[in-house]
């Protein structure tokens, strides 16, 4: 029993989705505390592919309760529709519940988020233009709008009058963009509300009721690491901290609490969107690497970048968030491959480096120093056991363990929910 923290390691995408499925099969709650719809969580089953954005991995198991935290920003009209999605592809989803606390992205934010992104020209940040960056913005500058308010017309009146005149400032005298109706706003967001009521919960308080009942709990963070807003590549990052702190904090629990923080790396690195990216692969096996791993975002479509391992990047935030397990996702990928690089070290202006740099255009400079080991030439996806790897294959994970510095113990070969081996049996629940 206890808690288990769930984060990428990486940029993102890099399978929390699969890991938290198979982690789900055995827990009581799972819950997600960042982010927001800008991430994408795909869960493979006999049943069919299913991708998640607000709502947590764990709803497939009957009887798993599903906590949307108080640290995820919550566009009311994206959330109904993941609901309505699900009902209808038969997942029961009365186990589903939203923190009160959460703050709600309005229909300025998207708009907001597009807007700060033309105006950065070709400093673009490449955001899912989500309005993740303005929300959580509005969030700090304590100008948000909480689900809570949804479901009290008084206090959504009150925050309207003082929140909209303002923003209208910014829409109509810096982005030429007609202003905001107060009562338009009143209306299409007490209607969500009513129809969210049923499941809006101290979410904090049945995060801490589960844990005091000795139940097992799975955070399912989103986004990763390398996005984080203090140590990620700013200002190349997401507006949250997905790291296993940020996630107590989304998920309203202390770090005296965890027992385990899982982090989830891919064999090798994609990146969406713009910022430094030391490892990245712009030639035949980026190209390969992006065909065989069907790297296009789960939520823009968007082409993701491609590199190798990068070591520095990985052991940085192995240590960032104290990882005490680790799962390898997209070993498969890696397959045909003859030889395969993994960065061990930059260089920067001649010196040998083992962090990034917190300068993004500095790290953009630096020269990955790579480790060429062995590949496999085998087809590894239909393998049952950790043991039937082939030896250069496990000589591989095991020189990925000790650069990131805790215990590899799962290992994911094809993106179906079977696909994913222990290699040492944990048990999380
Ligand atoms: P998340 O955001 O971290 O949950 O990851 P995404 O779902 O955005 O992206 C991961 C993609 O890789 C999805 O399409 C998964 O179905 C797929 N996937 C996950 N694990 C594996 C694996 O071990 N092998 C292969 N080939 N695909 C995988
Ligand atoms: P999951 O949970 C990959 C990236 C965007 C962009 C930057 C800022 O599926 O791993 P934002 O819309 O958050 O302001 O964009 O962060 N990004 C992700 N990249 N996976 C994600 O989520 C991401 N969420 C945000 O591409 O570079
Ligand atoms: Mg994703």
């Amino acid at each position: 029993m206890g808690v288990t923290i769930i984060i990428g390691g990486q940029w993102g995408d890099e399978g929390k989705g699969k890991v938290t499925d198979a982690l789900a099969a055995r827990a009581h709650m799972v819950v997600r505390p960042n982010g927001s719809t800008n991430a994408g969580h795909t869960v493979q089953t006999p049943a069919g592919i299913y991708k998640f954005h607000l709502v947590p991995s764990g709803v497939l198991y009957p009887g798993c309760d599903c906590v949307i935290g108080a640290g995820v920003a919550i566009p009311p009209a994206d959330l109904l529709d993941e609901i309505e999605d699900l009902t209808g592809r038969g997942i029961d989803m009365s186990s589903l519940y939203i923190s009160d606390r959460a703050n709600i992205i309005m229909p300025f934010h998207p708009l907001q988020d597009q807007l700060e992104e033309t105006q950065r020209g070709s400093n673009n940040i490449g955001t899912t233009l989500r309005g993740n960056g303005p929300a959580y913005a509005d969030k700090a500058g304590r100008r948000g709008i909480r689900m809570a308010d949804l479901l009290d017309e008084r206090a959504l009146v009150e925050r309207l009058n003082l929140i909209i005149p303002e923003k209208n400032v910014l829409l109509t005298s810096l982005y030429n963009q007609p202003p905001l109706d107060i009562s338009e706003l009143l209306e299409q967001f007490t209607a969500y509300g009513e129809k969210l009521a049923p499941r809006v919960v101290s979410s904090e308080m049945m995060v801490q009721d589960a844990i005091d009942a000795g139940k097992s709990v799975i955070i399912e963070g989103a986004q990763a690491a390398m996005l984080d807003i203090d140590y990620g590549t700013y200002p190349y990052v997401t507006s949250t901290s997905p790291t296993a702190a940020g996630a107590c904090q989304g998920a309203g629990i202390g770090p005296t609490q965890v027992s385990n923080v899982v982090s989830v790396y891919k064999a090798y690195t994609t990146r969406v969107g713009g910022g430094p990216y030391p490892t990245e692969l712009d030639e035949e096996t980026g190209d390969l690497l992006r065909r065989r791993g069907a790297e296009f975002g789960t939520t823009t479509g968007r082409p993701r970048r491609t590199g190798w391992f990068d070591g520095v990047a990985a052991r940085y935030t192995a240590r960032l968030n104290g990882v005490t397990h680790v799962a390898i996702t997209k070993l498969d990928i890696l397959d045909p491959l003859p030889e395969i690089q993994v960065c061990v070290g930059y260089e920067l202006d001649g010196q040998v480096v083992h962090s990034p740099h917190a300068i993004a255009e500095t790290y953009g400079r630096v020269k990955p120093l790579f480790e060429t080991l062995p590949g496999w030439q085998e087809d590894t996806s239909q393998l049952t056991s950790y043991d039937q790897l082939p030896t250069n294959a496990r000589r591989y994970i095991d020189r990925l363990e000790e650069i990131i510095g805790a215990p590899v113990v799962m290992i994911g070969l094809g993106p179906s929910r079977e696909q994913l081996l222990w290699r040492r049996e944990v048990d999380f629940a």
